[in-house]
């Protein structure tokens, strides 16, 4: 299988995953990212559940526009059941490594606000230790130089991921070359640094439900 067809089947498995478990009218997040697009091209079949969805990022809303899904502002919203979404690594504690699509700052308190993170992705995301995948930090413009010194402090080495801005008008610094064994420890000292905003680590807030694509099947992991 390739990893779009593993992405897609677990996409698949979301939606079902969310037909059974979202109380009727209830509130979903949504994540940004490939897999989250294929999750919600698949959650236009069960439109109809949804009482609403929190978009992660300007693109998720579109998409989800797109499909005559209900858009709402997280600041209209109590309680979301379910957040899915997708990650870039993600280890044995459920802690994960997201925002290669930028959007982590967004997703991030999307994900503080759902009861159950369910994260959609292919094996090839699954590691014993996580940092081989560079850790996006999104940082506000003028601090960039400033978080960089500290960042390599830390043992990274972080690069501009040039010409990009959040859809919160900042920049991302790349952090190569970390192996990250404590990955709570890490989130919390990053977001110390004067500048960050928020840095792609998900350890604090980790996920709950894992669904991973493998050639064998889709697997259900729980926390
Ligand atoms: C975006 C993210 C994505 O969830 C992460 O980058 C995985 O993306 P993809 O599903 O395209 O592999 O954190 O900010």
């Amino acid at each position: 299988m390739t990893q779009d067809e593993l992405k897609q089947a677990v996409a698949r498995a979301a939606r079902d995953y969310v037909a059974a478990h979202l109380p009727a009218g209830g509130i979903l997040g949504v994540g940004t990212g490939s897999t989250a697009n294929f999750f919600i091209d698949e959650l236009a079949a069960i439109k109809d559940r949804i009482g609403g969805a929190v978009a992660s990022s300007e693109a998720t809303q579109k998409r989800l526009e797109g499909h005559g899904i209900r858009v709402l502002d997280l600041n209209d919203v109590d309680a979301m059941a379910i957040y899915v979404d997708g990650a870039d690594e993600i280890d044995a504690s459920f802690a994960m490594v997201k925002g290669g699509g930028g959007a982590l700052t967004r997703e991030k308190i999307v994900a503080a606000v759902a009861q159950t993170f369910v994260c959609i992705c292919d094996g090839s995301k699954r590691v014993a230790t996580m940092g081989k995948f560079p850790l996006p930090v999104e940082v506000i413009p003028m601090a960039r130089a400033y978080v960089a010194r500290e960042l390599t402090k830390l043992g990274g080495a972080p690069k501009l991921r040039a010409g990009f801005t959040t859809d919160n008008g900042n920049v991302i610094l790349d952090v190569h070359g970390l192996s990250i064994t404590d990955p709570a420890g890490l989130e919390t000292q990053i977001d110390q640094i004067v500048g960050v905003v928020t840095n792609g680590l998900f350890a604090h807030r980790g996920a709950d439900v894992l669904l991973l694509g493998t050639a064998g099947g889709v697997q259900t992991h729980s926390r």
